[in-house]
């Protein structure tokens, strides 16, 4: 595979993207968890828990992101484009609003018997605070691009092909996802021009985006294990093997899912995720998150 692209062209076509695209939105969405039920998925309660898990570091790893993005937003070249600098800006307040509703959503997880989770994810605060001062901005950066890679396929998943496994499930946690992981597709960009104007190393990407898959969805597999196994202690899940075997299953979809495009499309030298198509519905779901709940500008 050829490890290089012409940074020149490369910037032509970032910048060509950037002018084709309006702001970004910043819709004001407030979700209330004040009774949500942290087992929201009957049909699939293992689900439920990996993505509860996810939830469980999102706050940090996007108070990570916010860092990472405004930081090297303020190390760009005087000459580079302005819609660039905008959408670095947006991003960061997409990512605090993301943050803010998983937050309440942890409490939540926390007050229902969760609450041992809080030493895990201080582990991840940890870790995040340790890249920042530790590894530096390239790793850094090259870290959240890696995140920001799953964003349009997970969104995917979530949208099209994983889409039946929420079927069902209680809106508000429902909205929480799928409201996050659109705009998580909306923003893809911003990481990785961000990353082609300061570095543009393409085996620094890549070791950020496995460093990220394996470090994030580790924390998170270890974790859902976790909170099934203190549901089948307490007699909220039944059958210890068949549940554990309905969790592979759906780990195993889910990679299935994300892992060939990952492979075929995002290692590529030439990879651009403005080129990713929107999932069925991700527009018309954004369209009516921004009625209902409004926006930052209007
Ligand atoms: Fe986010
Ligand atoms: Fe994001």
């Amino acid at each position: 595979m050829k490890a290089t692209i012409d940074p020149t062209e490369r910037r032509a076509l970032h910048t060509a993207a950037l002018g084709t695209q309006s702001a970004l939105v910043i819709r004001r969405v407030e979700l209330d968890f004040s009774d949500a039920n942290v087992r929201w998925c009957p049909k699939a309660p293992e689900y439920a828990h990996l993505l509860n898990a996810i939830s469980s570091f999102v706050p940090h790893l996007e108070a990570f992101l916010v860092k990472a993005v405004r930081a090297a937003a303020a190390q760009l070249p005087a000459d580079a484009a302005p819609e660039l600098r905008r959408d670095a800006e947006r991003f960061a307040m997409q990512e605090a609003r993301h943050s803010k509703q998983h937050l309440r959503f942890n409490r939540r997880m926390h007050e229902c018997g969760f609450d041992w989770l809080e030493p895990h994810e201080a582990g991840m605060k940890a870790d995040f605070q340790r890249f920042l001062d530790v590894k530096g901005l390239r790793f850094s950066l090259a870290y959240s691009e890696g995140f920001e890679t799953f964003g349009p396929l997970v969104a995917r998943f979530f949208f099209e092909n994983g889409a039946d496994l929420m079927a069902g499930a209680d809106d508000v946690a429902v909205d929480m996802w799928l409201w996050h992981f659109a705009e998580e597709y909306e923003h893809r960009d911003v990481c990785n021009y961000l990353y082609a104007e300061l570095y543009g190393s393409y085996r620094a990407r890549v070791y950020g985006l496995w460093y990220a898959a394996i470090h994030l969805f580790g924390y998170a597999a270890r974790m859902a294990w976790k909170m099934i196994d203190a549901d089948l202690d307490a007699g909220v899940l039944r059958g210890r093997w068949r549940t554990r075997a309905r969790f592979a299953r759906v780990l195993a979809r889910l990679f299935a899912n994300l892992v060939p495009t990952l492979v075929v499309r995002c290692m590529r030298p030439s990879y651009d995720p403005h080129l990713i198509a929107p999932p069925a519905g991700v527009v018309a779901y954004l369209d009516t998150m921004r009625a209902t709940y409004g926006t930052l500008d209007r």
